[in-house]
């Protein structure tokens, strides 16, 4: 099928390398006509595993391409991808005047029968707005420019995978003709076993918020739960292992530790939490939710001052500076909260990641950065870890040992063992379980 993609982001992008692996012809397009350019010599924008193996793939073969030019983005295709940008406006409301543009865009080029697919994150209501959009422009098109919502479920780090095997596709659609063109675009991925649910328009614009603002609950749920551990003398990770045993409740997204970060959980809440509200209803949870969440990265902030004593003049060794491992993205992250924390109170933070450290150099100039996690540890008086890269869990830790000034980790996601620690002399602080000296 032939397919336009509008925005190449990190939704975009990806959306763009998978419909053109399962053999739909992809059209990508972006306001930012130098990510274009970049696309077109087969570079990504972000660091994603795998994505660049696609993006070579799809040029090489023909089935992808990337372009400015309006007109040959739209014409003739069967499925655009709404995939811009809505990011938060000052009141948390998410701003979806890319997507209007977008709408209009494809109204003014449309050529025949189509799918307008809306797959950023967007308050319920938005492909309701896409709708009135197309038919104000092309009244004479309206009946035949279907709009669908088709939430994305991948997470960074595993896009890919997330995207060519889900557990799910969510289609929302008031059409049969809308469902029958999104099954047959799907069906390389269904065949292979994925579950495609079908729904109404605005109930699967409210699934999406729906799962991100739940699997955010569980992650304060465990943050909560390890602040109250640290006090009664109990092991978050144990109490986690118990609840996840019960097939009711699941293991998932029960690490306690710095919390959530990145584009997605933090947005998501603030605008499903506006949404709520204007649609009458106080959704106090999910602020809740948010408040646990800032307090996750003061709890491990207190906690190295609580080793360390003063802050000021200590050298700091942060390990971990994208949201999460697997990938460059620092947007919110709650590594940077917490450097930001302790450059504030005079510390000296010398920052190593695997992939994000251009990233994070560019959010917090004062950061000093270390070329590995043995260079960052050298002579510092704490060893933070912030993001639980499988690198960290592999380190030589006698080497770390010797390295650093004084034999003090702060295990902000739980990855070592408090025993082996022990044993290896470190005064160690884990999270919401008892350190060990
Ligand atoms: C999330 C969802 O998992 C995706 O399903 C969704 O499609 C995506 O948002 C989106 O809306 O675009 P993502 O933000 O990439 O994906 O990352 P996650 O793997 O969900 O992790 C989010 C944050 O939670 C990370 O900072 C991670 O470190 C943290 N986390 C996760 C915990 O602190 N504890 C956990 O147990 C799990």
């Amino acid at each position: 099928m032939r397919v336009a993609v509008y925005g190449t982001g990190h939704v975009g992008l990806i959306t763009c390398v998978t419909m053109a692996e399962i053999g739909h012809e992809v059209c990508g397009t972006d306001a930012d006509e130098e990510k274009v350019a970049l696309l077109k010599d087969g570079k990504s924008p972000f660091y994603e595993p795998g994505l660049e193996d696609l993006l070579h793939k799809g040029l090489d073969n023909g089935r992808l391409e990337f372009t400015n030019d309006p007109e040959e983005v739209v014409a003739d295709r069967e499925v655009l991808f709404i995939c811009v940008g809505t990011p938060p406006k000052a009141s948390g409301k998410a701003n979806l005047v890319a997507v209007e543009e977008v709408a209009r865009d494809i109204a003014r080029h449309a050529t025949g029968p189509s799918v307008v697919a809306e797959k950023s994150t967007v308050p319920a209501g938005t492909s309701a707005r896409v709708k009135r959009t197309l038919a104000r422009e092309r009244p004479d098109l309206a009946e035949h420019l279907n709009v669908v919502s088709n939430p994305e479920f991948l997470r960074e780090g595993k896009a890919i995978e997330d995207s060519l095997t889900p557990e799910r596709i969510l289609v929302g659609a008031d059409s049969e003709e809308g469902f029958a063109i999104m099954r047959r675009l799907y069906e390389p991925i269904t065949n292979n076993g994925a579950l495609l649910i079908e729904t109404d328009i605005a109930t699967a614009e409210l699934a999406k918020h729906a799962c991100n603002a739940f699997l955010a609950m569980k992650i304060s749920f465990a943050n909560a739960l390890a602040r109250i551990s640290e006090r009664a003398g109990a092991d978050v990770v144990k109490i986690a292992d118990v609840m996840g045993s019960d097939s009711r409740i699941g293991r998932a997204f029960l690490n306690a530790g710095l919390g959530y970060g990145g584009y997605c959980f933090p947005k998501d809440l603030q605008a499903f939490d506006r949404l709520a509200h204007q649609l009458g209803y106080d959704f106090a949870l999910l602020r809740e939710v948010a408040r646990i969440n800032e307090e996750a990265v003061q709890a491990c902030h207190d906690k190295i001052e609580h080793a360390l004593w003063n802050l000021e003049g200590k050298r700091i060794a942060l390990l971990g500076l994208a949201f999460k491992p697997e990938t460059d993205d620092v947007r919110l992250s709650p590594s940077l909260s917490l450097a930001r924390k302790l450059l504030a109170d005079g510390a000296h933070v010398v920052g190593y990641d695997p992939q994000a450290l251009p990233n994070a150099k560019g959010e917090v100039p004062e950061l000093e950065i270390a070329n590995d996690p043995y260079e960052a540890a050298e002579g510092a008086h704490c060893l933070v870890i912030a993001t639980d890269w499988k690198e960290f869990v592999e380190l030589d830790m006698a080497r770390i040992k010797s390295a650093l000034a004084y034999p003090v980790i702060v295990d902000g996601r739980n990855i070592y063992d408090p025993k082996e620690m022990a044993a290896l002399g470190f005064n160690y602080f884990p999270t919401g379980r008892n350190p060990v000296h």
